[in-house]
C-alpha cells in the first residue's frame, strides 16, 4: 500500500492552508489496510480491535470501523471517543493496568465486550463497582505471558518484570475470584507480548502459552468466549518489511486449530500496523548550521510533535519534500531545548530543502505530542481520493499563552 501515491504532498499542504508542522494521513490507504486485515480471517469468528492509542483521530476511527474492525481502548476518554465515533459497545474491549473507578463505571454502564483485568486486585475493585451499580461485569483476564521479545525494552510488555497483566502463577486465584462472584463473568483470556514484532514466532510463543491457560480453564469446567492474542505487528521504518498482519492472523488461526481451540472467537489488538505507514509529519526547515564536522538541518518539528526517536531511539526516514535525496548528509534536529530532540542523520538534496517529510509517523505520533517549550500541538490533515477532506488545525500559540497565563 503506497502512501499518498497520487498526491504531491506540497499541493496537499497548500490545499490545507495550515502551517507546519503538520501530520498528513492517507485515509484510503489505511482503509485498505483494515480491509486486508479483515479478509485474512477467512470465515473464522473474530474481532480485530483497533488499538486506538496508536492514533485516535475520529476520521481514522470511522474508516476502520467501516471496514468491520472493533476497538481496543485504554482509558475512559478513549472509550467515550470510540462510542461517539460509532463503535458498537459489544465490539470494544478495555485494557489498562490502572483503570480509575469512573473508567470501570463507564465500561460497565456502556456494556462493552469486556474489561481486561490486569490483576486480582483490579477484580476486587471491578466487583465492588459492579455491585454498587447492580450490574454484572464481563471480564477477560490479561495474562502476562512471560515471553521476551527482540524489541526495544520500552515496547516489550509480556516479560516477567513488566507491570502489565496477571502473572501466570496468580491466574488460578484470579479465576477463583471471578467464579466466586455473583457479579463477575469470565468471558476471555488476553495477552499482549509487545510491539514492533517483525515475524509471527514471538507472537505465537505468547499465544501458545495463552492457549495452555485457556485449555486448563476449559478442562476445569470454566467457560470462555474468546481468546485475545494482542497486537504488536511491526511496520517498515526503512529497515526492511516485517511480516504482514495477515501472516500473524494466519499463524494465530493455525495455532488455534492445532490446540483444538478453533471454537473460540479470535480477538487481536493491532494498532501501529493499521496506521503507522499511512501518515507523515511535514516540517519546514528553519535553517542549516555547520558546527565542527557536523551539518545540522534544523526544522520546526521537534520531539514534542514526534517523540518516538527521543523515547525509543526510533529512526524515521526523513526526505526533502520536493526533490530526491542525494549528496549531502545532515543531522536533522528540532527546536526543543533537549539533546534528545534529534532525528538522526539523513541524506538530503545538495541544496538545503525548504521542507522535509518524516515518514511512517501515522502511529504513536500525534497522540504522544505535547506542548513542551510552548509549542502548540501540530495540525493534522486528512486525505482521501487525492485531496484534503478535513483539517484539524493546531490550537495555536495564543491558546497556549492564554492557558498558561491563567494557570
Ligand atoms: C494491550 C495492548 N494491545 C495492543 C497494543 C497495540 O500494539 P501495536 O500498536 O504495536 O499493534 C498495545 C500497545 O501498546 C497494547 O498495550
Amino acid at each position: 500500500v503506497a502512501l499518498l501515491s497520487e498526491c504531491p504532498l506540497g499541493d496537499l499542504l497548500a490545499q490545507a492552508g495550515t502551517p507546519t508542522p503538520a501530520y498528513v494521513y492517507d485515509l484510503d490507504a489505511l482503509s485498505l489496510a483494515g480491509r486486508l486485515l479483515e479478509s485474512s480471517f477467512g470465515g473464522a469468528r473474530h474481532l480485530a480491535a483497533y488499538a486506538m492509542k496508536a492514533n485516535s483521530a475520529g476520521s481514522i476511527l470511522k474508516r476502520l470501523l467501516a471496514e468491520g474492525l472493533g476497538v481496543d481502548v485504554v482509558s475512559g476518554a478513549e472509550l467515550e471517543l470510540a462510542l461517539a465515533a460509532g463503535a458498537p459497545p459489544e465490539r470494544i474491549v478495555m485494557s489498562g493496568v490502572a483503570k480509575a473507578d469512573w473508567e470501570l463505571d463507564l465500561a460497565l454502564s456502556r456494556g462493552i465486550k469486556a474489561v481486561h483485568a490486569e490483576s486480582v486486585e483490579e477484580l476486587e475493585r471491578l466487583e465492588a463497582r459492579a455491585r454498587a451499580a447492580s450490574r454484572s461485569a464481563r471480564v477477560a483476564l490479561r495474562v502476562n505471558p512471560g515471553v521476551e521479545i527482540d524489541s526495544h525494552a520500552h515496547v516489550a510488555t509480556g516479560h516477567d518484570a513488566a507491570k502489565f497483566g496477571v502473572h501466570r502463577d496468580d491466574l488460578a486465584a484470579a479465576f477463583a475470584r471471578i467464579d466466586a462472584s455473583p457479579t463477575l463473568e469470565a468471558v476471555g483470556l488476553s495477552a499482549h507480548v509487545g510491539s514492533m514484532l517483525s515475524k509471527p514466532e514471538p507472537y505465537v510463543a505468547s499465544a501458545r502459552r495463552l492457549c495452555d491457560q485457556a485449555r486448563a480453564r476449559l478442562a476445569a469446567g470454566g467457560r470462555l468466549e474468546y481468546i485475545d492474542f494482542g497486537g504488536g505487528f511491526g511496520i517498515d521504518y526503512g529497515g526492511g518489511a516485517p511480516a504482514a498482519p495477515g501472516a500473524f492472523v494466519e499463524s494465530a488461526l493455525a495455532l488455534l486449530a492445532e490446540v483444538g481451540l478453533s471454537h473460540l472467537e479470535l480477538v487481536i489488538e493491532p494498532g501501529r500496523s493499521l496506521v503507522g505507514s499511512f501518515g507523515v509529519l511535514v516540517a519546514s526547515v528553519i535553517q542549516s548550521k555547520v558546527s565542527g564536522p557536523r551539518r545540522w538541518l534544523l526544522i520546526d518539528a521537534g520531539m514534542n510533535d514526534l517523540i518516538r526517536p527521543a523515547l525509543y531511539g526510533a529512526k524515521h526516514r526523513i526526505e526533502p519534500l520536493d526533490r530526491a535525496p542525494a549528496g549531502t548528509t545532515y543531522r536533522v534536529a528540532g527546536p526543543i531545548c533537549e539533546s534528545t530532540d534529534d532525528f538522526g542523520e539523513h541524506e538530503m538534496a545538495d541544496a538545503v530543502p525548504s521542507h522535509v517529510v518524516i515518514r511512517d509517523a501515522g502511529a504513536y505520533g500525534f497522540v504522544m505530542a505535547s506542548e513542551y517549550n510552548g509549542r502548540p500541538l501540530p495540525a493534522e490533515i486528512f486525505v482521501s481520493g487525492g485531496r484534503v477532506v478535513s483539517v484539524s488545525a493546531s490550537p495555536g500559540r495564543e491558546a497556549w499563552i492564554r492557558r498558561r497565563l491563567e494557570a
